[in-house]
């Protein structure tokens, strides 16, 4: 089999002057730089940042890379409410689950938060109380700024598409169902990043390796980006294969030595075999993929309520969920991570991470029959 060009560059390589075609997205500002420079894609995730903190850490980032394209991706699920407050939000959670949590951590010794601590952060940061209102600032940021790449989480970006375009921001929609690939397609959105359940954090319920060739089909020529999973090269080349323009990987970064992941997180990350990993909804109330805590086996048993809507059963599991993090308890410490967990055993530079699944790609077009 001959081919006339290199299988690694893509439409999404050189629309981006890329050398690789890979994106990682992570909530780590020191990755995304090293992946940008390093001839990948970063994507800064920005849940847990204020509309403040995304305009010094872009301004942070621009220092960094140039003129390099990044990108940030925002949340703006359709399913949250248009605003309200955390009050207004823990009015709505009912007793039975806030003494459901109380029991949690009497039984299990999980020590109170400091409550300084947790008045500073509340007057700080909104992070656990989403809302489209929140949503609509962190993306007035983006504009302002003009950010080369709008990633939108789990919703529909429908109704921001022609204002990005207006001030050339591209648009990627992350989507877990083939039908709500073709919502975001007839939106003209300019890249589709099809996550399948085997990724870290939200997903949703196809497996990567059956949703990105339906995705790639039902959306041409839109291009889709494969996510879910990934881990090495050998599924650089399948993704390719599957007819995507590059792959959008999380969980890898997590094990890039320059991550400020905990290192709790990163021992657990570096130990769990693929099975170790657990997709459900207790975190917030909707679906994501973790590394197994023991609040599953108890938000899985017969004492626990039904999850509660977003935002509430964020609300109601965040100080808990911080508090075990802040006091180390490894049983219940929260990270999400996806089932690739089981192909990562050692911490890497984040540019040698890149190499080395460019490398192992290029291997497998090698080894099967693909001569350059
Ligand atoms: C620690 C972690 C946090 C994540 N947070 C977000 C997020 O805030 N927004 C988002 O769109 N995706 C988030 N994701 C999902 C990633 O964007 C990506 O789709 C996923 O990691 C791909 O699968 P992989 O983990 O197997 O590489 C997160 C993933 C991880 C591992």
């Amino acid at each position: 089999m001959r081919v006339t060009k290199n299988p690694l560059k893509t439409s999404l390589t050189e629309e981006w002057g890329l050398e690789y075609p890979i994106i990682a997205f992570g909530h780590c500002k020191d990755v995304i730089a090293e992946v940008c420079n390093a001839g990948g894609l970063g994507v800064l995730g920005c849940a847990g940042l204020e509309p403040d903190e995304i305009e010094r850490d872009v301004n942070w980032l621009r220092e960094r890379i140039g003129n390099k394209p990044f990108g940030l991706d925002i949340l703006i699920p359709a399913s949250v409410p248009p605003s309200g407050t955390r009050e207004d939000f823990e009015a709505q959670i009912p007793q039975e689950h806030w003494a459901f949590v109380q029991r949690i951590r009497r039984e299990y010794k999980i020590p109170e938060r400091d409550a300084q601590k947790v008045a500073d952060e509340r007057a700080k940061s909104q992070r656990d109380v989403l809302t489209q209102e929140r949503a609509r600032a962190q993306l007035d940021v983006l504009i302002d700024m003009k950010v080369p790449i709008f990633c939108a989480a789990q919703g529909n970006p429908a109704f921001i598409i022609p204002e990005c375009h207006s001030h050339g921001i591209k648009v990627f929609g992350l989507i877990g169902l083939v039908r709500q690939a073709r919502r975001e397609h007839e939106a003209k959105v300019d890249y589709i990043v099809a996550h399948g359940q085997d990724g870290g954090g939200h997903c949703g319920p196809i497996g990567t390796f059956t949703l990105v060739p339906q995705v790639v089909s039902a959306v041409e020529p839109t291009p889709v980006l494969a996510a879910g999973g990934v881990a090495c090269g050998r599924q650089l080349a399948a993704a390719l294969a599957l007819g995507a323009v590059g792959v959008w990987t999380g969980t890898a970064w997590l094990a890039s030595k320059e991550h400020d992941v905990h290192p709790i997180a990163q021992k657990k990350l570096l130990a769990a075999r693929s099975e170790d990993t657990v997709r459900n909804r207790w975190a917030d109330g909707a679906y994501s993929r973790h590394v197994r805590t023991k609040f599953d086996e108890l938000w899985d048993s017969k004492e626990a309520p039904p999850v509660l809507p977003r935002p509430m059963q964020g609300i109601l599991m965040h100080d808990l969920v911080e508090a075990a993090r802040e006091s180390q308890v490894e049983e219940f410490f929260y990270s999400s991570g996806g089932e690739a967990a089981g192909m990562i055993h050692e911490v890497k530079p984040a540019r040698q991470i890149m190499y080395d699944w460019a490398n192992e790609a290029m291997e497998t077009f090698e080894r099967m029959g693909v001569q350059l």
